[in-house]
């Protein structure tokens, strides 16, 4: 009797060792939003425009489609390419395809922008996040989780306005000196974020843009579903459209789980259990290996 409740004692620091490490449902994450009359592009952009050319049957008596499509290169899911704000940057077509693909990790500063949407992530945002889940990996992809996607494709709440006065565009982006801080401190590839911007609605001057792209590291821009990614432990595939001399352009852009997930969650699970579920998987284990003594003697 005395064992099983003390087995029971000890599963439950466990089930919430477990329930927090718990991978998503699927291998592969969709991290784009789909392009329609709905996509959300800057104001002054020329949104998504799909018309048909032809959707019938023949006179053979076979069916046939065919759309035509226009739209401005920034808007949607999509791609920023170092051009867009450094003039010796690479283009769209220019950008390697290993830039484009690799290891990533999630900052989530969701709370932080839900109490203040004009919020940019900090350098204090990165250190946290590196002391919960060890050093950002050499050429990592970092993406800034800031739980605006609940607000797509409502353009009052996502963009902060429906007008196309840019004065008015309220949404978090990354701090200035963050993006020095990653230059200095660390070597990544690519930088991804869930709002219309890598620099915050409220930017004149666009200085996250200018700073990353001088380095040649381009952004994701509107990137969708990160709420169903974890800290760290998955790769990130971009696949912008194939634009010569483009300074972006719409972005596939989907996740796939890394292998060593399982041990990976499991290792922060553990990191993030707190002193008290400590405490009591000791105690218990303390006092179920005492009990057993007991009762062999
Ligand atoms: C979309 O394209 C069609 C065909 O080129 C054009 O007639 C129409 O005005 C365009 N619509 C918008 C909203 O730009
Ligand atoms: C499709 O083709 C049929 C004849 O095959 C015609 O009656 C109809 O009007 C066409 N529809 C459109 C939308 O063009
Ligand atoms: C845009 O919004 C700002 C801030 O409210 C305002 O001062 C400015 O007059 C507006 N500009 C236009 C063209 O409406
Ligand atoms: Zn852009």
């Amino acid at each position: 009797m005395n064992l099983i409740v003390n087995l029971c004692l000890l599963a439950l620091p466990c089930i919430r060792l477990f329930a927090n490490a718990s991978p998503a449902k699927s291998e592969w994450i969709e991290l784009s939003y789909p392009f329609s009359s709905e996509t959300i592009y800057w104001p002054t952009g020329k949104s998504f425009n799909h018309t048909t050319e032809y959707a019938n049957y023949t006179a053979d008596g076979y069916y046939f489609s065919s759309y035509r499509i226009s739209a401005s290169e920034h808007g949607g899911t999509h791609l920023d390419s170092p051009i867009h704000f450094n003039k010796g940057g690479w283009s769209t077509d220019q950008i390697p395809l290993d830039r484009l693909i690799g290891h990533a990790i999630k900052i989530d500063v969701s709370s932080k922008a839900a109490q203040n949407p004009d919020y940019q992530l900090m350098p204090s945002d990165l250190e946290a996040w590196e002391e919960s889940h060890g050093n950002i990996p050499y050429d990592a992809i970092i993406l800034v989780f800031n739980g605006w996607g609940k607000y797509w494709p409502d353009k009052r709440t996502y963009l902060g306005t429906d007008t196309k006065n840019t004065s008015l565009l309220h949404f978090p982006g990354i701090h200035p000196s963050t993006c020095r801080w990653l230059i200095n401190n660390r070597k990544i590839k690519l930088v991804g974020i869930d709002t219309a911007s890598i620099d915050h609605g409220q930017s004149t001057q666009f200085e996250s843009h200018r700073i990353l792209y001088a380095e040649n590291i381009p952004g994701l821009e509107n990137v969708a579903h990160m709420d169903k990614l974890p800290a760290k432990g998955f790769t990130v595939y971009a696949a912008p459209m194939f634009i010569v001399g483009g300074s972006g352009g719409p972005c596939r852009i989907f996740a796939h789980f890394d292998a060593n997930r399982c041990m990976v969650n499991l290792v922060d699970g553990l990191k993030s259990l707190n002193g008290f579920l400590w405490a009591a998987l000791v105690l218990y284990a303390l006092r179920f290996l005492f009990s057993r003594v007991l009762v062999r003697g």
